[in-house]
């Protein structure tokens, strides 16, 4: 008789005491989990089919609301349909790699039959080469630098695989320095930024998102040669606002348990606000953060807004 296979949720239970807090080890100048790195020809070498899409971000730049709102759309507004598997499964997270028998977005990406839709957050220069070579289409989302640090900040203490966060102090050097994992936000903006037209990037933002939901998932639609009656659009726009998403199952990653997520420290679904970095950055940081980004971005001009 056939084993029934593992859920995504049951993998992790069995890795057990193989999961912890993995340190970062630079691939190409990024640091990148020691999981990944370990792993990263396969990842390197993965070939896309032409009809994949790419969904990239930095970490914490509102990946999973832009899945949901791309799966949504692929099933023409079938929220039934988009909840036959948790995020993870849908979308496969291309580079993530862990201790077995967790399967490896590779793995999950073997399963499926394209057209498949896949997330990563790996700076630009990293990204697979094939999905270049094949035009893939890739929708980039960007969160403004503060929010996305604050994010990533509480992400950091509940996710017990990524290095601790240290004091929110700290912290901030570090996203200022470009030490957490995926390395430098500045960089990571700025790489897909300066590609956007050259390469077919849709390149969107969080604020945007959050200000007129219905017309950023019309420009998502469009991008993606799809037709989907206004109606549909505006349904879709509530499956995937911030409460609705909050208490779905299949999207709040509340499938992922304790020794990965611990969401008694901080849950995946925050806030899901533009403007909450005033409740953690004092203005002296504010100060000393302000100047660093006027450095780190004066080479380019990219319209990101800290509050709407
Ligand atoms: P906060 O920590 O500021 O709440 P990612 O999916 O890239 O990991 O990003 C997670 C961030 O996006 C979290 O931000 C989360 O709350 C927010 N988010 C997730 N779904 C959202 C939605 N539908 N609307 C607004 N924000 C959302």
């Amino acid at each position: 008789m056939e084993e029934k296979p593992l859920s995504y949720e049951e993998s992790i239970r069995r890795a057990g005491d193989a999961l912890k807090r993995f340190p970062l080890i630079d691939v190409q100048g990024v640091p990148l989990m020691s999981t990944i790195a370990a792993n990263w020809k396969a990842v390197s070498e993965f070939s896309p089919d032409p009809s994949d899409l790419l969904i990239a971000t930095y970490p914490k730049a509102g990946t999973t609301w832009a899945q949901e709102i791309v799966d949504l759309l692929l099933h023409n507004g079938d929220a039934e349909m988009c909840k036959r598997a948790p995020t993870a499964v849908r979308i496969p997270f291309l580079e993530i790699f862990s201790p077995p028998p967790i399967p490896s977005g590779l793995d999950l990406l073997k399963q499926m039959k394209p057209p498949r839709v896949i997330k990563t957050h790996l700076p630009f220069q990293l990204v697979p080469k094939g999905f270049w070579e094949n035009k893939c289409k890739v929708i980039y989302v960007a969160r403004n630098a503060k929010d996305n640090a604050v994010s990533y900040f509480h992400f950091d203490r509940m996710n017990l695989t990524q290095p601790e966060p240290g004091p929110w102090d700290g912290y901030v050097d570090k996203f200022m320095k470009g030490q957490l994992s995926w390395g430098s936000w500045y960089d990571h903006v700025k790489g897909y930024w300066k590609e956007r037209k050259e390469m077919n990037i849709l390149y969107i933002f969080y604020e945007d998102m959050k200000e007129n939901p219905h017309k950023e998932i019309e420009r998502i639609m469009r991008y993606m040669e799809l037709s989907v009656p206004d109606d549909v659009i505006e349904r879709i726009a509530q499956l995937t606002s911030f409460n609705v998403m909050k208490d779905n199952p299949m999207a709040n990653y509340s499938y992922i348990p304790k020794p990965v997520f611990d969401q008694s420290i901080s849950v995946f679904m925050r806030k899901g606000e533009v403007g909450d970095w005033v409740h953690h950055f004092t203005p002296d940081q504010s100060q000393v953060f302000e100047k660093d980004y006027a450095k780190q971005m004066k080479d380019v001009n990219i319209p990101f807004r800290f509050n709407i």
